[in-house]
């Protein structure tokens, strides 16, 4: 479709903008003067509209059809603080199509088509705190375009395909409050991926496909209120991993996972329980995947059950050694008595 072709629609429209723009407002848009708000929700439109009122602090673009934001949409909009643009079809953000908003705080561009971020997505947008991308086609995170978001304190990226992330995507977030990956497809959480985020309280990594996290992962998050793993793979966790959390109180989301309740696991999540900072807030509805007799239980409901059998266990082969040891210290002594009555006899014989 030519029409939405940034080359064609972008250069004319700017030029008016950057002429007239002062006290126009897009057709088929709403400005509230007083609060310098232009509404342009669920126009049609295809285009970022030229002539927003330079004073404007929150355009809202959502509900419309943009399939790209073209180089320099905004500029001129150095008040604006929240820029809405939530479901579009955006696929593309070009080069510098954000890079006049040095002031802007809030940005949204959730439920679009976004497969990926551009190279310079954080430059000059130093004052977000708050960006919405979840709901869109991401898959990979880089360490280049998250870099510069200084003063992001909530980063939504839930709902997209995200598989693989440079474990220092997340370096220069040091601010960073929340972090939502819920419903990715993401396998392991590796050690140094949040090493930075120590004010980072609320994470949820719930409905990915992780299996393992590593040991140090954890580490870092000196903050952390809520940690959500549920609907992962998680079929065993170590406890040291979660010891690691140096935190006054972290509740933890564990259910929907493929549990394998052995003797092993049940210990971990009771010591979990002891460690005062740590609450499992969805304990009750842990649900074991195997062993094939355990399936379908839940690991509460097993008490100390699965650790019977191994107590019996331990204490079979304890009375088994203990006998062995005993039956070896009677053949000793019964072995020394004959020795003793031999020699008794032997040296009797020599007298006579
Ligand atoms: C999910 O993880 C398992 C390993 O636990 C792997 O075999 C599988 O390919 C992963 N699936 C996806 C969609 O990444």
């Amino acid at each position: 479709m030519p029409l939405s072709g940034c080359t064609m629609l972008c250069v004319l429209p700017l030029l008016l903008n950057t002429v007239l723009g002062f006290k126009l407002c897009p057709s088929h848009c709403l400005c509230y003067e007083s609060s310098d708000l232009v509404d342009c929700r669920s126009r049609g439109l295809v285009l970022v509209p030229p002539s927003v009122p330079h004073g404007t602090w929150l355009l809202d673009l959502s509900g419309n059809k943009l399939t790209e934001v073209c180089t320099r949409s905004f500029i001129g909009l150095w008040s604006l603080k929240i820029l809405l643009m939530s479901n579009n079809s955006i696929q593309t953000l070009q080069p510098q199509s954000l890079s006049s908003l040095e002031f802007l705080e809030r940005l949204d561009l959730s439920f679009n088509q976004l497969r990926w971020l551009p190279q310079d997505f954080s430059q000059s947008l130093s004052s977000l705190q708050e960006l919405r991308l979840d709901h869109n086609l991401l898959q990979h995170l880089d360490s280049a375009s998250l870099g510069e978001f200084k003063n992001l304190r909530k980063l939504d990226l839930s709902y997209n395909r995200i598989r693989a992330m440079d474990v220092r995507a997340f370096s220069g977030l040091s601010r960073l409050s929340l972090l939502d990956l819920e419903g990715n497809k993401l396998n392991v959480l590796k050690d140094g991926l949040l090493s930075r985020q120590q004010s980072l309280e609320v994470l949820l990594l719930g409905h990915n496909n992780i299996s393992a996290i590593e040991t140090e992962a954890l580490a870092p998050l000196r903050s952390l209120t809520l940690l959500g793993l549920q609907g992962n793979q998680l079929q065993h966790i170590r406890f040291k991993t979660f010891l690691k959390l140096q935190t006054t109180t972290t509740h933890l989301q564990m259910s929907s996972n493929p549990w394998t309740c052995d003797c092993e696991l049940q210990r971990i999540f009771a010591k979990i329980h002891r460690v005062r900072h740590l609450l499992v807030y969805d304990y009750k509805d842990i649900i074991c995947h195997a062993p094939a007799q355990q399936a379908g239980s839940s690991l509460a409901s097993l008490d100390s059950q699965l650790c019977i059998t191994e107590t019996a266990s331990v204490l079979v082969i304890t009375i088994t050694v203990m006998l062995a040891v005993i039956g070896a210290l009677v053949k000793a002594e019964h072995n020394r008595k004959n020795k003793q009555a031999a020699s008794d006899a032997e040296s009797d014989g020599q007298e006579k």
